[in-house]
């Protein structure tokens, strides 16, 4: 059996497993003698105040719903790292005013929290890269809150503990606020999976809470849910989303799709990442040890949503998303006026707040396109393509296939892309476009195209770009349909993040031939036949 399924399979276990009960759903909480009348289905835990889990708590999405642990069993701590303890955690609880006042935490600093979640704990490399990035970027207070021994097996429970972690980190906020007069609207709260949920019961409770990031917040048990159960817009004056494995639970898929802030980022479409599909030697290779490259391999997708996070702190790249009501149309080139007034694009992860004055109380999709690997932020090419609309065109008729392309210019080049994944028809006269990625390219030069045809003989898994010595082409070239060419006139590619455009202009006799590189110089004026 293949490896992945076996996990999920095993995930699916764990979070459906042992103890629930529907036993509990029905039991009474005798200790708390206040709750008598008000509620069957609540549980209090002093200060943290009482958890009920019937509705909206318990609902279709959400069969199995348990009480939170008790506080000390889950045990929460709070690890402060500044510019001047980097590296050596200091242990910071609102029992013990004492722990505050013998650290380097600085009130007049703002403070930015983080929160892992399954199966993690606070002291993670991720954490400690993004810890090293935020401190990069200013000196801020970073509080990692560490809940592992309430986010462990059987799911349903972690799921139950994070509106507890919640809970603790309200408090905490609290505290800050009466005792050192650091205001909830200074504090940005950044949560990973179940952490990010947790972050939105942490707001629910703290009026006022300046911004919260939600880093490919957990599926399962929270999608479709009411508003109270998950992460959602009123939870925090700011609130803005990575979504990077919204894939169903059953297909491998740990995050949610369903739009849960003030922004939300579907990178790549949100469902899964470019340089995810690995197997597992190479993961473990990549990762160097065993236990990591298990995780790259089975959560990919699924810490990918960091990983950007973490990146978009301290680049110049702007790794800005774009508004669009699908990924598909994205990428077919329909949304591509750019970041206009500034409403239609926002920078995705650390400086998302900047687009926060175009807030409304409707979610807004963004989307992107990242590359495989670090840096993952790249730039957007718009290509326009223009078709000659000449007699003889018109009579040769509509061409069907893909256009390959390669942009040049100044401070680089993009690898070979194709128009479309699917061939499609060209038809003369008309104008076609599509979305190309990669890293910086400066002032564009020129453009490389070739024309591949479908072939009813023949299946082209080759491109003359990298086989230019190719000695099956002579063969293959029989295949291909005598009169199929294209002509065209013109290609306008615009870069979405400046919106620079620059024009390429063809010869007016010149055709793309198939298997024939071909190209297209940069041109100051409107390319005319
Ligand atoms: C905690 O310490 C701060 C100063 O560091 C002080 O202003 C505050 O009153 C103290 N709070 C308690 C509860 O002792
Ligand atoms: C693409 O955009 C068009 C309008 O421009 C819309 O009618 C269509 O439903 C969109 N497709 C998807 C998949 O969202």
């Amino acid at each position: 059996m293949d490896l992945k399924v076996l996990c999920c399979i095993v995930m699916l276990i764990l979070m459906s497993g042992g103890k629930q009960i529907t036993g509990q759903l029905r039991e009474k909480d005798r200790t708390d003698s206040t709750e008598e009348d008000v509620t069957v289905l609540t549980r209090c835990y002093d200060e943290y105040g009482c958890f009920s889990i019937g509705e909206p708590f318990l609902s279709v999405y959400r069969p199995i719903n348990l009480y939170p642990s008790d506080p000390r069993d889950i045990d929460v701590h709070f690890f402060l790292m500044t510019r001047r303890n980097i590296g050596q955690l200091q242990k910071l609880s609102f029992k013990d005013n004492s722990t505050f006042v013998s650290s380097t935490f600085n009130p007049s600093n703002p403070v930015k929290i983080i929160i892992h979640g399954y199966l993690e704990h606070g002291n993670e490399d991720w954490i400690q890269d993004m810890v090293r990035e935020l401190l990069t970027h200013d000196d801020y207070n970073v509080i990692s809150v560490d809940w592992a021994k309430g986010g462990v097996p059987p799911y349903t429970q972690a799921v139950a503990n994070a509106r507890m972690v919640g809970a603790i980190v309200g408090k905490f906020l609290q505290y800050m606020e009466d005792n050192l007069r650091v205001s909830p609207s200074d504090v940005h709260i950044i949560g990973h999976s179940l952490g990010a949920h947790a972050a939105g019961y942490t707001g629910e409770r703290v009026p006022g809470l300046g911004r919260i990031t939600g880093l490919d917040p957990a599926e399962p048990y929270f999608q479709y849910t009411d508003p109270k159960v998950r992460l959602d817009p009123s939870d925090a004056q700011f609130i803005d989303v990575i979504h990077t494995d919204g894939d169903s639970i059953i297909s491998g898929g740990f995050g949610m799709m369903q739009s849960s802030g003030h922004v939300d980022f579907y990178p790549n479409g949100g469902r899964r990442q470019p340089g995810c599909n690995n197997n597992v030697v190479s993961s473990v290779q990549q990762e160097g040890d065993l236990y990591y490259g298990i995780r790259r391999f089975v959560g990919c997708n699924h810490i990918r949503a960091y990983e950007f996070f973490s990146e978009s702190i301290n680049t110049d790249c702007p790794f800005f998303g774009y508004k669009c009501n699908s990924f598909a149309n994205f990428t077919a080139g329909v949304c591509t006026d750019g970041c206009g007034d500034g409403s239609f694009c926002a920078p995705m992860g650390f400086k998302a707040d900047k687009w926060q004055r175009f807030k409304k109380a409707q979610p807004v999709k963004m989307y992107l396109i990242t590359g495989n690997v670090r840096p993952f932020c790249q730039y957007h090419y718009n290509i326009k393509i223009k078709m000659e609309n000449s007699e003889e065109n018109r009579k040769i008729g509509p061409q069907r296939g893909v256009i390959l392309a390669k942009l040049t210019g100044r401070r680089g080049q993009t690898s070979v892309m194709r128009t479309s994944r699917e061939p499609q028809e060209f038809n003369s006269g008309t104008t076609y476009e599509f979305l190309m990625s990669s890293s910086e390219l400066g002032s564009l030069l020129r453009i490389d195209i070739e024309w591949r045809p479908v072939s009813p003989f023949f299946n082209f898994n080759f491109n003359t770009f990298n086989r230019p010595n190719d000695v099956t082409r002579p063969l293959r070239n029989m295949f291909i349909p005598v009169r199929s060419r294209l002509q065209i006139q013109s290609f306008e590619v615009k870069n979405l993040e400046s919106g620079n455009v620059f024009v390429f202009c063809g010869q007016p006799a010149d055709l793309a031939y198939a298997e024939q590189v071909k190209t297209f110089f940069k041109s100051s004026g409107n390319c005319t036949s």
